[in-house]
């Protein structure tokens, strides 16, 4: 059988106990988890609040490192790799969305997506078209010439996703990504997740505490305490 393009092995993520604070004690946010995820699948992580969701994204984006254990991406040992490689991982193989959306207000929808082409170098004639490209699966074609501070919070992270996507990353982690919107936003963002799963553009990793984003997943990992409780089809 192939790897798995994820495998977390052993993974645990412990904050040691602030010094001098009053209870500070030491917190397991990750405690022993081992998992694996394949290349063309559509995940979702659930599980209450504090359970270490974001902690375990983190350490799948390269942002941070497990206390123990190994997690490999594709090739990438990120337990171990040295700060290079970390970067030029989270630059070429990886596409992140958070709640926030963390677009540039005073930029077009367009140019928003076009950016990370343009800081990697790319001439603006095939960055515009790849953008394009994306804003037409996200359904926002024809908004690419609006700013941003003019759209709703769905078409706002509609644009996030176009953008996180525009690199062609073999991953893409997403934070809680309806977790701001109303349900008729959330709706058409989970359209594009499915587009992205159905199309197979990259493997989706993303955090939810909703019940249609995760019903919607190929994969469920639920988690509680630091641990993986239950993953299920
Ligand atoms: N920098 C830190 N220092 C100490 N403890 C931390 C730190 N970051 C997270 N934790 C703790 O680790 C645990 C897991 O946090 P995490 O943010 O991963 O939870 P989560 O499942 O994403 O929760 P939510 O659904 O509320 O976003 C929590 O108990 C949290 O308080
Ligand atoms: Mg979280």
């Amino acid at each position: 059988m192939p790897e798995s393009f994820i495998r977390l092995r052993h993974v645990s993520r412990r904050y040691e106990a602030a010094s001098g604070g009053e209870g500070g004690g030491a917190v397991a946010a990750l405690d022993d988890v081992s998992l694996e995820l394949a290349a063309d699948e559509f995940t979702a992580i659930t599980g209450p609040s504090g359970c270490g969701k974001s902690t375990l994204l983190h350490l799948l984006a390269g942002l941070d490192r497990p206390t123990a254990g190994e997690i490999f991406v594709g090739d990438l040992a990120l337990h171990s790799a040295g700060e290079d490689a970390l970067t030029s991982y989270r630059r070429k193989d990886l596409g992140i969305v958070f709640q926030f959306f963390n677009l540039l207000p005073t930029m077009s929808v367009e140019e928003n997506v076009c950016l990370p082409l343009l800081l990697a170098g790319q001439p603006l004639a095939g960055a515009r078209s790849r953008a394009d490209e994306l804003l037409d699966l996200v359904g926002l074609g024809a908004r690419r010439g609006h700013f941003v501070h003019q759209l709703s919070g769905g078409e706002m992270q509609r644009t996030a996703i176009a953008r996180a996507l525009v690199h062609r990353p073999r991953l893409l982690l997403a934070d809680e990504p309806t977790g701001n919107l109303d349900s008729a936003g959330a709706a058409r963002v989970l359209e594009v997740f499915r587009a992205v799963a159905a199309q197979a553009l990259a493997a989706l990793v993303i955090v939810t505490h909703s019940e249609e984003v995760a019903g919607a997943a190929k994969r469920r990992v639920r988690m509680r305490d630091g641990r993986v409780e239950a993953t299920g089809q």
